[in-house]
Formats: C-alpha cells, structure tokens, sequence
C-alpha cells in the first residue's frame, strides 16, 4: 500500500488525560467546556458520540431520540445513507476547489425549482454569513445603514444579529452596530410603522423570520407582514426572509406566504444536508450586486462557499424535503402538539407548526423551565433544543414519534411539580 494511505495512530494528545471520566464532561481546552454558547446546559453537559438515523448515542452510552437535530438542521436525521453517499462520492472527488464546481449551479437549480419567483443564489457557509450578507446587498443597493429586527428574534452572530438579543447577546458589539439596528416588538405595528416615518431614508432592510423561534415561536402575523411589505414598497427598503430555520415548514419555505415576497431569503441549515451552508437568495436586480463582471460590484468571497461536500450532500437532502415528506411531518407534528397540549400539564403551553414545536412554561422563569425540561426530557431518552424547542425529522417513525411524546409529557409534568413546589411559576 502507498505509504502516505497507511493508517497511521493518532498521537496521543497531552489534553486527552483530562477528560473527566467517560469523556462525560466538556473539555478544558475549549472555553467553557464547550464549543457553542447555545451547547450551554449546565456545569454537566454530556458529550455525543454517534449518531444514527433519529438518534444519537453520548459518552456513557445513552441512546437518545434526538429532536435537537443539530438545531433543527438535520431533518432526515443523521447520516442518512443517501446523503451519506452523496458527501463521500464529493468528498472523493475533491471537498473543495479554488474555481467554479458543478455541484454549486446543480444545487442552486435545485433550490431555485423552489423559489419561482427568485433568479439566483449567493452561497456562504453559515445562516449568520447570509443574514450578515443580506444586509451588505441591501447596504449597498440603498446607500442606507439602518436595519430593522425583531426583538429577540435570532438571525445567527453577525453584529447587526446580535443586535435583537438582550444584554448578554449585545456584549462585544460595537455601539456603531447598535445604533444603526432598530429592534422592534413582534407584531408591533405602530412601533414599525413609526421607525420608518422617524428614520426615513436611512433604513436599507427590514429583516423578518415568519415563526421567530427565540422570540417565543409565535407566528408573525399577516397584517404585520403585509404592512412591512408595504411599507418596504413605499420607502425603498429592502424586505430581507430570514428561512435559515422556517424553509423546513413548506416546499418553498413560508417568507413568500400570503402574498408577502421579500426581496431576498436568507436560507442556510437544512439545505447543506449536514454540511456548513449559508445562501442568500433574490430576483436578479438585487443578486447583480454580487456579479463581478460589473463595475463597483461586493466584494464577496469565502473559501469554502458552494463547496461540492455541502452541495452535494445538501442537493440530496432537499429532494428529500418534497412536499408528501412535509405533509407527513405536518402531522406528525399536529399530532404531537395535540397530545402535549393534553398531557403535559396546565403550567405548559404548546406552541410551533410543522415540524417545529416548543413548550412553555404558563408562568415563571421561561429559559430556567426549559432548560429543566431539557434535562428531565434527555434523561427520558428525548434529545430536545436548550430552549425546549423539538425538530421532528422525517426518519422519525410513528412509534418514536409516541416515545417521544411519552416522555416528554411526563418530563413537563416533572418540571411543573418540582418548580412548584421551589414557588417558581403556577405549577
Ligand atoms: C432564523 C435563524 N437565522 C440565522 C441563524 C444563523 O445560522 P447559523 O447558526 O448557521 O449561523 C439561525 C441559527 O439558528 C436562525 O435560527
């Protein structure tokens, strides 16, 4: 055999001895233990090894149905076998390459077949790289600074992003970037419509996420959308769809929905199969502020944007997503918001759509309840998000889909019983 495809052992690394017991433990050469704040669970967090299908295995070898789904992304599950083969036969023919690939153009022919009434896409490695995107194209095509969120509605880590958090999330971020982001309530349509009055001429977009997840996972309503529409028509401001998450909800995502077409979509997460993906997406006027081939056009780079190994694998994935596959996880998730709503108690609430559900404590600390559900939820088998926020993957079958429900009831009931006996919330 080549010499240089000999398997070699590894070195033994010097941190490696101080993994607590069973690896059960983060790791101290990461800050904190952990690699992502949202990881965050506690001093205890347990590390996982594998993952299969609609579960996961940790270090002290629990078997886990994993509705965390790498924060919603991995909506077949893991290593599905199709999408597998997908990033090993691109991996095989080279990850990644300093000139233009096929697969880049054949996934965004595929995402396009989507999105009708959109003509090109901008390909970057992470949802925070598209919404941070957006926000230069709409920079650039307005000559304005200005942008308008959501309060509390995620968009990923870029400054501008960070921006809707609250105190914690705004550390770090320059007050220039706090000054040109306007974060307004949910819904609030007076407060929008006198942003834009008060700021006319100096708001370039206006960013919205049709079911902000951080902001509480309730819908943003038509009117609220239609209005921004409006007024982005009336203003020249450029409406910016955040899908990063929601395009798992419908074929063509839900930003598009009641005759309400941003300008552009931020898309990222499930359209990369697993793999780092970020995409803007637009109609051609917008989109030529990325074409090189015209004067003044962004400077926009990124060495691993459109790279085969997401593409392919993410290409796959979105055949997958067609719409009987949606239509099943709709009710699956139908089905489990019903029981939930039924059997976990009355110091919870039930809320989401599709495959994307998250319970809420009626009363009380909301973060502290859900991290406690998460805990007593993974000790029960169910791997949910931080925030009590749960993903449903298509592999996920009936029986699981009971499983899951099962134990998350009955972990919500836990949790309502030990706070109210600690007098936090109604119990
Ligand atoms: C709505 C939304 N937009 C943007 C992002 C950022 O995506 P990423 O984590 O890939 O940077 C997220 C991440 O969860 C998100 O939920």
């Amino acid at each position: 055999m080549d010499v240089h495809l000999q398997q070699r052992a590894l070195p033994v690394r010097r941190g490696t001895a101080r993994l607590t017991p069973r690896g059960r433990r983060g790791h101290p050469v990461l800050p904190g233990g952990l690699g992502r704040s949202t990881f965050a669970v506690g001093a205890d967090s347990p590390v996982v090894v594998r993952g299969e299908g609609p579960r996961v295995w940790d270090a002290d070898g629990n078997e886990l149905i994993d509705l965390n789904a790498n924060f919603t992304t991995l909506v077949h599950g893991h290593a599905h076998p199709l999408i597998v083969r997908a990033a090993q036969r691109a991996t095989a023919d080279g990850a990644s390459f300093g000139m233009p690939s096929r697969p880049e153009m054949l996934h965004a022919e595929v995402l396009l077949d989507r999105l009708p009434d959109y003509d090109q896409v901008r390909y970057s490695n992470s949802g925070s790289e598209a919404v941070a995107t957006a926000l230069r194209v709409a920079r650039a095509a307005t000559g304005r600074d200005k942008a308008i969120f959501v309060r509390r509605a995620y968009h990923g880590t870029s400054d501008h992003a960070l921006a809707t958090g609250g105190e914690g999330a705004r550390r770090g971020v320059s007050r220039a970037v706090l000054d040109e982001t306007l974060v307004l309530a949910l819904n609030d349509i007076d407060a929008l419509v006198r942003a834009v009055a008060e700021h006319d001429g100096k708001i370039a977009a206006i960013v919205l996420d049709r079911l902000p997840n951080r902001a509480g996972l309730l819908p943003l309503r038509v009117d609220y959308a239609r209005r921004a529409r409006e007024l982005c028509d009336r203003h020249g401001i450029v409406l910016v769809g955040d899908e990063v998450v929601t395009f798992r909800l419908a074929h063509g995502g839900i930003a598009g929905e009641d005759g309400v077409r941003p300008d552009l979509l931020t898309l990222g997460k499930l359209i990369g199969g697993g793999h780092p993906v970020g995409a803007v997406v637009g109609g051609a006027d917008l989109m030529a502020e990325f074409d090189p081939r015209r004067g003044g056009a962004l400077e926009h780079g990124g060495t691993f944007n459109g790279n085969p190994v997401s593409m392919e694998a993410g290409r796959v994935a979105l055949d997958l997503l067609d719409p009987v596959a949606i239509e099943r996880l709709d009710g699956l998730g139908d089905r489990a918001r019903a029981r939930l709503a039924a059997e976990a108690g009355d110091a919870w609430e039930v809320r989401g759509r599709g495959s994307l559900l998250r319970l809420f404590p009626v009363a009380g600390d909301a973060a502290a309840w859900q991290l406690d559900l998460w805990w007593a939820a993974y000790a029960r088998g169910v791997l949910l998000m931080q925030t009590a926020l749960a993903a449903l993957p298509t592999v996920l079958s009936d029986g699981d889909l009971e499983r899951c429900v099962d134990a998350i009831a009955e972990a919500a009931r836990e949790v309502a019983a030990r706070r109210a006996a600690d007098g936090d919330g109604s119990g």
